[in-house]
């Protein structure tokens, strides 16, 4: 094992030092831009062109080690020297078989979901151990249709090791409304698509209103916080709008949790709703719906999308900035990641959105190929694919790990220490998406700074590796390596 780690380091470095752009291999002119996927096509251009991802293909490891046996037929899935990687199954159904392990399938097997999850049919023989699943794709959700929009949700019960979280995405036809409501807990929200316009008031009866937008070519979308007990609406402008919401309670669907203004109406005497609005009569309220509509549709257009002050109400306790309850991302400079493979977008109570004290957010870019280094929090993860495709282990201790594959739409979570990497499986198309962790500040290790800043004769003596490749390592955080 030892051996054939250093054996790949050397690859690697090999590899690295040839240099040759993945893109030209491929056929494609880095100097034209890559055909990426909407929405976020020109950051990826902007990030992608110049680097060189540092891609180790199972091909450039039997041509470096012919001897390690004949190469058998692609269809194998897997390449000899097995060095954990990604079964390709090219143009076939995966069969559970590695290298002469496993046997094929003789029956029926879910074969489109086997291709979305090649690491659960032939996984990496370095996964071991007992590890739970710990992803779920929002498509196998229940999706609620309703007039003027769906939602579809990921609780604890879908996904028992998110305990601190839960989602949904949710998305209204132009003008259409989420009703007042509020909730136990905190809500987090991301702009998915469209656009939208959002009203709340705070414990002191300030007022709120801001527009907020999605992804476009050029920009990232919004995201917004509301603390927990603050009513809120969401209203689509002209386009509709598509949002990603997360709470930090797993358990989000127990009774208690949610609270929709319409239904606490309709499950309160008329009079007394009556009496409290000052009305000295029922009547004016009896069309107040029995069963809350959760969405609804609107009777009449909302002034246009950068309008929102033509329709706020003045309080005479004053308003809230809508800077204090939206962040916007589009305005965030992003770190770019000194491993070269992408750049973060942090934000959290302690760094810059000062309101999102129960939630820390990163937006994450990896580039085509590029890696989320091996690192792990002091929190649980919990994770949003937004576009791409990946690829993550998660290493639980005690010689257990566990390998899954992403792709748009998927939540996961990563147990606090857990180890894990999540790879761009794509040579092509950027990966997006989203770390949130349950906690004020946004925290992680990196193993490669820790081995890089111990030192180098305790790690060389560990790994049984010279002291010249630890002296190599980043002492900053990689983050992303291309
Ligand atoms: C955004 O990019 C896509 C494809 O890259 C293109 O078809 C579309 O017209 C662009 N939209 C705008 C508003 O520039
Ligand atoms: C109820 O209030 C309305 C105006 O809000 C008034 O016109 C009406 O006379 C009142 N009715 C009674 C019975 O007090
Ligand atoms: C983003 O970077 C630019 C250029 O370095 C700088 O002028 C600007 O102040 C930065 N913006 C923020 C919000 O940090
Ligand atoms: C370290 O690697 C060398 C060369 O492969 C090997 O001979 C030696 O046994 C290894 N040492 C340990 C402690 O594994």
């Amino acid at each position: 094992m030892r051996a054939a780690w250093s054996r790949l380091l050397v690859v690697a470095f090999a590899a690295q030092l040839a240099a040759s752009s993945p893109f030209i291999e491929a056929g494609i002119d880095a100097s034209v831009p890559a055909p990426y996927a909407m929405p976020h096509a020109p950051l990826a251009r902007r990030t992608t062109l110049g680097r060189s991802p540092r891609h180790l293909r199972p091909e450039d490891v039997v041509a470096a080690f012919p001897d390690d046996g004949p190469r058998i037929g692609k269809r194998d899935g897997v390449s000899p020297p097995d060095v954990g990687q990604m079964a390709t199954f090219t143009g076939s159904d995966p069969e559970p078989t590695r290298l002469g392990t496993g046997f094929k399938f003789l029956a029926n097997s879910n074969h489109a979901l086997d291709r979305q999850n090649v690491d659960n049919v032939a996984p990496p023989t370095t996964d071991q151990g007992d590890i739970v699943n710990l992803k779920w794709s929002m498509s196998l959700s229940h999706t609620r249709l309703l007039k003027g929009g769906w939602v579809r949700e990921q609780t604890v019960t879908d996904l028992p090791p998110s305990k601190d979280f839960a989602a949904a995405e949710i998305a209204m036809a132009p003008f259409a409304y989420r009703e007042l409501h509020w909730h136990k807990v905190a809500e987090w929200g991301y702009v998915l698509g469209g656009n939208g316009r959002l009203t709340a008031i705070d414990e002191d009866g300030k007022s709120f209103i801001s527009d907020i937008r999605g992804p476009t070519n050029s920009s990232d979308p919004d995201i917004y916080y509301f603390p927990p007990g603050v009513p809120h609406s969401i209203q689509a402008l002209e386009e509709g709008l598509e949002l990603l919401l997360v709470f930090p309670d797993g358990d989000f669907d127990a009774l208690g949790t949610t609270f929709m203004l319409s239904d606490w109406f309709a499950r309160t005497p008329l009079e007394i709703v009556a009496k409290n609005l000052g009305l000295n009569s029922t009547a004016v309220l009896g069309r107040i719906p029995q069963v809350d509509p959760y969405i609804l549709p609107s009777t009449k257009a909302p002034p246009p999308l950068g309008h929102a002050d033509a329709e706020a109400v003045r309080s005479p306790q004053g308003s809230i900035a809508p800077s204090h309850y939206v962040f916007r991302l589009a305005q965030q400079n992003a770190t770019v990641a000194p491993g070269g493979g992408g750049w973060l977008k942090v934000q959290d109570s302690v760094t810059n959105f000062p309101v999102s004290k129960d939630i820390a957010s990163a937006l994450v870019f990896v580039e085509p190929n590029g890696l989320r280094e091996m690192h792990w929090h002091n929190n649980d993860e919990w994770l949003y694919i937004i576009s791409g495709t990946a690829r993550a282990t998660a290493f639980a201790g005690s010689s257990s790990s566990r390998t899954f594959d992403f792709q748009p739409g998927d939540t996961a979570v990563f147990p606090a220490s857990w180890g894990h990497y999540v790879e761009n499986t794509s040579p092509t198309e950027p990966l997006i998406y989203l770390e949130m962790f349950k906690a004020p500040k946004f925290i992680d290790f990196s193993a490669t700074q820790w081995l890089a800043l111990t030192p180098p004769q305790i790690v060389a003596d560990l790994l049984n590796i010279s002291t010249e490749v630890v002296e190599g390592f980043m002492k900053v955080k990689p983050l992303i390596i291309s």
